[in-house]
Order: structure tokens, then C-alpha cells, then sequence
């Protein structure tokens, strides 16, 4: 109201509770549900490694990401904005400098790897990868992976096609696109499911998902949990910041939060139903890395009835969810760039999805061109990987958790937690304010320290 009597234009923001709902999941929900977590689950043992993530999501990420949400909402301003306003000439600001600085990052490798989703779209409906031979499939992802032009193409692709729906606004773009895109994904999923469900030898998969063996959890696991959790649940970095200050004051934040980890967890874990069943049943071993996705699902599919049907279904729905993923990663710094900058939402949009296809290139040709180049023993792709899972998102996580904690206080935070008084929620918020102050921080700070190695168990 204030900003129209100024004569400016009132700020955008979400329209509607299910819009919040569908655009925060749709954040969390991504290649880290069907790529990274089927494949994570598979090298660390399974249903122990489940259990483990649950509690890390539960108890670190989720306090977190209602961190965000809550600071996000008080202050209606982007990540490095909402420092500035509730810490005015403080460096707090730098936690969103550095969440900008992550998206990028992140963008630059997780757009590369949509981008071979995109193509595999394609390539399942006309049947290139349609064949039982492991060796078949895993020349054509080579093929495409060190290929030069074709990778380039397909994450312009994916640039270009997120950036249109950014460049449409937060409820006329994000909010009806991922409205509209996150039943379809679930029903997809189902779909799926009941395939691999249904194919003999499914119980074997289940086992492997449902029952903990114990002895498989070490300092390692743990650690792989806690990283995970905190990409998957786009934690750390502003996403939620930016998404919470386009969200209005009747939302009830922490159940907003417990809907989305618990619908995200859910997505995994059918993830983990369409794939593990499907893998045990065609005799492939579960721990097959990160080519589980791309080599070992396509003879998986190819081994089916109706298997090429089933394939262009579940590459459709593996590219729905990265969609709605790179649509909160643009959202940061381009909410960032037009409030800071006053530059339009467009030519922001434009500028970052082309510094993104920049800085996205060097991954994609990580692996050809630039192979030569390595920094820390790395190559880009991993680099960027490695520097927003393992130091950034847990670095920005620990300094969120802290601002509130020990900056923001109680008092203050209760008000926007309990939406002025009108939620009857001070139990729960004690709860979550001793997590954030002690737990969280001194949790992150252990697997931070020993994932860079200053600490060995
Ligand atoms: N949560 C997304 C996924 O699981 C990835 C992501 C990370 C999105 C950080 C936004 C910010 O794929």
C-alpha cells in the first residue's frame, strides 16, 4: 500500500496458499530427489542412510529453511536486501552475497546436467536409448557428455526456457508454472511406481530401501546425509529467503516448511520406489553413482514391457522437477539485481541466465575442452559441486541459524513465527529457536570441519 502511495509498484509476491506450497516445493523437489538421492541412497546402504537424512532434514535443514522463510517474509526483500534492512551497517548482508554467489555456482553444473535430461526426453521418444545392453547405454551418455555442441545446446535450452518463465513474474511465471507442474510430477511418479512395483523380483529393491542395516552407518554416511539435506531442501543460500519475502502474512510458515520436507521426502522415496525395485529385478547393482540415472535406467526401462513409454515418462518428470529447482536458483539474483540495481525484472533475467551460460560452459566441458583444468585436484563441474555442497550451503547455513539465534532474538522472531500473536504456536517456537541457536550451528560446524578435513574420525 505504502509503495502505491509513493506511486511505485506494489511488490510482486505469491497469490495464493497452494502457490506457496507449489513454488517452495517445487524449489526443493529436483535433480537432488531423482539424480542425486537414488544414487546417494545406493552408495551409502540404503534404508540407514534414509533414516539418517530424515533426522538431518528434520533437525537442521527444516529449522533453516524456516530461518529463511521467516526473514525473508519480515523484511519483503531479496537475500542480500533482507540483511540490509534488519541489520542495517552490519556485514550480515554478506550471508546473501554469498547465497547470490551460490546460485550461480550451483546453476553453473546443475543446468548442465538438466540440460542431458532435456536431451534424454528426446532421445527416449526417438528410442536412441532404447536398448538392454549396459555398454549401449553408457555410449550414449558418453557421446553426449564429451560432445561439445550438443551439451551446450541442450543447457541454452534449459537457460532459456526457465529464464521465459522467470521473466513472466513471481505469480504469473513461477507460481502457474509450478502449479501447474507439481501434480504432474506426482502423478507421473505414481505411474512409474506401480511399473516397478509390479515387476517380479520388486521385493528385493523394497528391502534394500526399507530396511536399515545398522552397521552401514559411519561418519561418512552421516556427513553425505547431512549434505544432502541441505541441498536437497534448497537451504543455505537464499532461495527460501527470497521465496518467504514473497509470501504474505497469513501464511503459517513452520507448517508450510513441515509440508515441504515431508512431500519432499516423499518424492524421493518414491523416486527411490520407481528406480531400486526396477534396478534388483533387471540384476544391476543399486551403487552404481551418478550414472544410475542415465545408464543403468535406460536398459532398466529398455528390459520392461512398454518400457519406452515408461522412459519418455520418467525423463519427462526428472526435467519437471529440475524445472521448478532452477527456477528458485534464478529467482535469487535476479530479485537481487532488480531491487538493488532498479534495473527491469527482464534485463536482469537476460544478463543472469547469459552469466550463467558463461560460467555453466566451463562445466559442461569439464570434461572435454577444459579437461587440462583442474583447481584443487578438481575439475569445474565437480569444483562447483563440491564448493556450494560441501562449504557454502553449510557455511550459509550455520550463519542463518546464528542471525536469528543470537542477532534476531526471540522476541522478534516470535512475532513473525507465530504471524503477530494469531498462531498459538510458542512450543513449537522454542523448540525451533534452541535448535537454531545451539544445535544447528554446532552440528554444521562438525561436518563442515571434518568435510574439509580439519577433523578425523
Ligand atoms: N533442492 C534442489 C534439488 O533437490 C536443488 C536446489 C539447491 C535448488 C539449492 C535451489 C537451491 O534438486
Amino acid at each position: 500500500l505504502q509503495d502505491t502511495q509513493l506511486g511505485k509498484k506494489p511488490r510482486e509476491g505469491f497469490s495464493s496458499s497452494v502457490g506457496v506450497i507449489a513454488a517452495t516445493l517445487g524449489s526443493a523437489v529436483g535433480l537432488g530427489n531423482i539424480w542425486k538421492f537414488p544414487y546417494v541412497t545406493g552408495q551409502n546402504g540404503g534404508a540407514a542412510f534414509i533414516l539418517i537424512y530424515l533426522i538431518a532434514a528434520l533437525l537442521i535443514s527444516a529449522p533453516i529453511m524456516l530461518s529463511e522463510l521467516m526473514i525473508g517474509r519480515k523484511t519483503h526483500a531479496n537475500a542480500v536486501g533482507a540483511f540490509k534492512t534488519l541489520a542495517k551497517h552490519e556485514p550480515w548482508f554478506l550471508v546473501g552475497v554469498s547465497g547470490v554467489i551460490s546460485s550461480f555456482l550451483i546453476m553453473a553444473f546443475y543446468s548442465c546436467v538438466a540440460g542431458w535430461v532435456f536431451s534424454y526426453v528426446f532421445k527416449a521418444v526417438a528410442g536412441t536409448i532404447e536398448s538392454t545392453s549396459p555398454q549401449q547405454t553408457f555410449a550414449v551418455f558418453q557421446t553426449l557428455v564429451n560432445g561439445v555442441g550438443e551439451p551446450l545446446f541442450w543447457q541454452l535450452f534449459v537457460l532459456a526456457f526457465t529464464g521465459t518463465i522467470i521473466m513472466a513474474g513471481v505469480s504469473k511465471g513461477i507460481e502457474r508454472v509450478t502449479k501447474a507442474l507439481m501434480p504432474i510430477l506426482f502423478v507421473l511418479l505414481l505411474i512409474v511406481d506401480i511399473r516397478s512395483l509390479t515387476l517380479p523380483g520388486a521385493s528385493q529393491g523394497l528391502k534394500f530401501l526399507f530396511q536399515p542395516d545398522f552397521s552401514k552407518i559411519s561418519i561418512s554416511v552421516i556427513l553425505a546425509a547431512l549434505g544432502l539435506a541441505f541441498f536437497k531442501l534448497s537451504v543455505g543460500m537464499g532461495t527460501m529467503t527470497t521465496y518467504g519475502s514473497y509470501m504474505g502474512e497469513n501464511e503459517n510458515l513452520p507448517k508450510t516448511v513441515l509440508t515441504v520436507m515431508l512431500s519432499d521426502t516423499l518424492v524421493s522415496i518414491m523416486a527411490g520406489i520407481a528406480i531400486f525395485p526396477a534396478v534388483y529385478a533387471f540384476g544391476f547393482k543399486p551403487d552404481a553413482g551418478p550414472s544410475l540415472l542415465f545408464i543403468t535406467i535406460p536398459t532398466v526401462f529398455s528390459s520392461m514391457p512398454f518400457g519406452r513409454f515408461f522412459m519418455i515418462l520418467f525423463f519427462i518428470l526428472v526435467a519437471v522437477a529440475a524445472t521448478g529447482a532452477i527456477l528458485s536458483l534464478l529467482e535469487v539474483p535476479v530479485a537481487y539485481i532488480v531491487e538493488e540495481y532498479k534495473i527491469s525484472r527482464r534485463m536482469a533475467t537476460l544478463g543472469t541466465i547469459m552469466a550463467i551460460a558463461l560460467v555453466g560452459s566451463t562445466a559442461t566441458l569439464s570434461t572435454t575442452l577444459l579437461s587440462q583444468m583442474h583447481i584443487f585436484g578438481k575439475n569445474f563441474f565437480d569444483l562447483y559441486d563440491f564448493v556450494t555442497s560441501n562449504i557454502l550451503l553449510p557455511l550459509g547455513g550455520i550463519f542463518f541459524a546464528i542471525f536469528v539465534g543470537w542477532r534476531w532474538g526471540f522476541e522478534d522472531m516470535f512475532e513473525v513465527f507465530s504471524n503477530h500473536g494469531r498462531l498459538k504456536n510458542e512450543g513449537l517456537a522454542r523448540i525451533y529457536f534452541i535448535l537454531v541457536k545451539f544445535f544447528a550451528p554446532v552440528a554444521i560446524a562438525l561436518v563442515l570441519l571434518t568435510g574439509l578435513g580439519f577433523i578425523q574420525f
